[in-house]
């Protein structure tokens, strides 16, 4: 889908579908809205006193224009109440309103940005909004060799529209925002969905490649050999039983630019987790193909980086790898030594996420950040804790940069949620044999992980376990079941504002 950005008024689009606004409780609609009601002779207000229009959120209400205009059909998409107009808001009434625009089979949409004229939102700030609701919900997955009988039907072309020309730069700006963003959404998203047959860590190489390469940044892909002369003990116990070669994938973007403040991503990349010979119940085992959504989410981030030249150093790593059962699979009560020295006894292989994190924050140090995020889809106490499509759960030994995500989780309604980083969870992972456990057993279960993380860090560090956020049962708004893609627009948000 083309988009446009045209300077002028929406009535006059030569287009077949325009998508206006609604804010509850409005009667006499104003702005562009208001024009489009006076140029079909009142027909919006008619239907506002009818009842048939509301302006609540989730609500896209189709008005025929029968040659009153060129456009042969408006979509006014509810905007709920003006004094709640957020991002949020503008994502979720931008989505309803062109899935509406392709279940017509629309060729053509124009649509104003929402929320930026009565709403009082920025200019910028609302044409990201809305844009990324317009370019989010149209993802469909297409799985590999499946001929899908019901392709949607794709909307060619979408113009923007803004009358007054002193926003127009503005809207450019969040626009190309909207649109670096949403390219690294579907990265990450297709990333998810992908099985584990095709997205293997080799994939997920191949992926990092045609990043570095577009986007003129380093990357090392390190194999078994490369994380054994590293003494990746922790990552490479993981990999051991693993039948598809494990890659532990660093991108550099800006990376030989010290001047500028690094900031070091680090996704969780297990390509399936079987749970290895501590083996998971089989009932829903195949959403572990989503255990590489922290990776994806790094991947997605960084291309958006790449997109958008951002003005900072920005490492990405993910450490990728399946856990597997196998005759040389890492067992109970192995003890391994971690790249720095620590020592951890092997209590579950199912708390796989650690161990391949553990070497991953250790790597991070070398890049001396200024801030390191890592995303991982690491524990089921997490998702128990905050719920399944709620929030994530933030753990951080940085009081600023705590602050900053939760910020940029507000900003993307990608939300985090703190929770303590106590030493009091140590207790739990104490080994009578080695440094630590890897598993603290079912209570507090997602403090002793975070608490086993802090371990390897000696920076400002954010951990995000997104358990609960890598996979969506069903369609919602701009989310479509499957892989959200969680994570993507938090942090570009943070790097954006940092
Ligand atoms: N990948 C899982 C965590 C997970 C569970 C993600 C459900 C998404 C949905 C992780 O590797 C895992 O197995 N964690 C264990 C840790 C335990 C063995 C200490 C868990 O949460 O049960
Ligand atoms: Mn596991
Ligand atoms: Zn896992």
């Amino acid at each position: 889908m083309e988009v446009k950005i045209l300077k002028g008024n929406i009535v006059e689009s030569q287009v077949d579908t325009i998508i206006c606004n609604l804010f509850e409780g409005v009667e006499i609609p104003g702005g562009a809205t208001g024009a489009i009601d006076q140029a079909l002779g009142g027909s919006i207000r008619d239907l506002v006193k009818l009842g048939d229009l509301t302006g609540k959120i989730g609500e896209a209400v189709v008005v025929y224009t029968r040659g009153a205009i060129t456009a042969k059909r408006v979509i006014v998409a509810g905007l709920g109440r003006a004094d709640e107009i957020n991002q949020e808001n503008i994502r979720k009434a931008s989505a309803v309103a062109i899935k509406k625009a392709r279940e017509l089979n629309a060729v053509n949409v124009a649509t104003i940005v929402h929320g930026a004229g009565i709403g009082g939102i920025i200019p910028a700030l609302a044409a990201q909004a809305t844009l990324e609701g317009i370019l989010l919900a149209l993802y469909k997955f297409d799985a590999p060799g499946v001929k899908s009988p019901e392709k949607p039907h794709k909307i060619e072309a979408l113009t923007v529209v803004e009358y007054d020309g002193s926003k127009l730069d503005k809207i450019r700006t969040g626009v190309e925002l909207a649109k670096a963003v949403s390219a690294g959404v579907y990265l990450a998203r297709e990333l998810v969905n992908l099985p584990a047959n095709y997205a293997t860590p080799t994939h997920m190489a191949e992926i990092a490649q045609d990043i570095a390469e577009n986007h003129g940044m380093k990357i090392t892909v390190g194999d078994r050999e490369w994380a054994t002369q590293n003494k990746m003990g922790a990552y490479l116990a993981v990999a051991k039983g693993a039948g598809e070669p494990p890659k532990f994938i660093i991108l550099e973007h800006n990376g030989d630019r010290h001047d500028l403040d690094t900031i070091v991503l680090v996704g969780k990349g297990i390509t399936f987790d079987t749970g290895g010979i501590s083996i998971k119940p089989s009932e829903k085992m195949e959403e572990m193909k989503a255990d590489m959504s922290g990776a994806a989410a790094v991947l997605g981030a960084m291309k958006a980086v790449g997109l958008l030249n951002l003005p900072l150093r920005v490492i990405g790593i993910t450490p990728c790898t399946e856990n597997m059962p196998d005759a040389s699979a890492y067992r109970p009560a192995d003890i391994i030594t971690a790249s720095n020295g620590i020592t951890i006894e092997i209590i579950s292989t199912d708390a796989e996420g650690r161990m391949i994190l553990a070497d991953a924050l250790v790597y991070a140090k070398r890049f001396q950040p200024k801030a390191v995020v890592d995303l991982a889809t690491l524990t089921g106490a997490c998702v128990i804790a905050l719920g399944k499509g709620v929030a994530a759960g933030l753990f951080s030994n940085d009081e600023k940069l705590q602050s900053k995500v939760v910020a940029s989780g507000n900003n993307t309604h990608e939300r985090v949620w703190p929770m303590p980083l106590w030493e009091d969870y140590k207790t739990n992972i104490k080994s009578n044999v080695a440094d630590l456990k890897n598993s603290g057993g079912r209570f507090g279960g997602v403090g002793t992980s975070a608490i086993f993380l802090k371990e390897f860090t000696d920076y400002p560090w954010a951990h995000i376990d997104m358990a609960g956020m890598m996979l969506a049962d069903k369609d919602d708004g701009y989310v479509p079941a499957g892989g959200v893609g969680y994570g993507v627009r938090l942090v570009v948000d943070l790097l954006l504002n940092w």
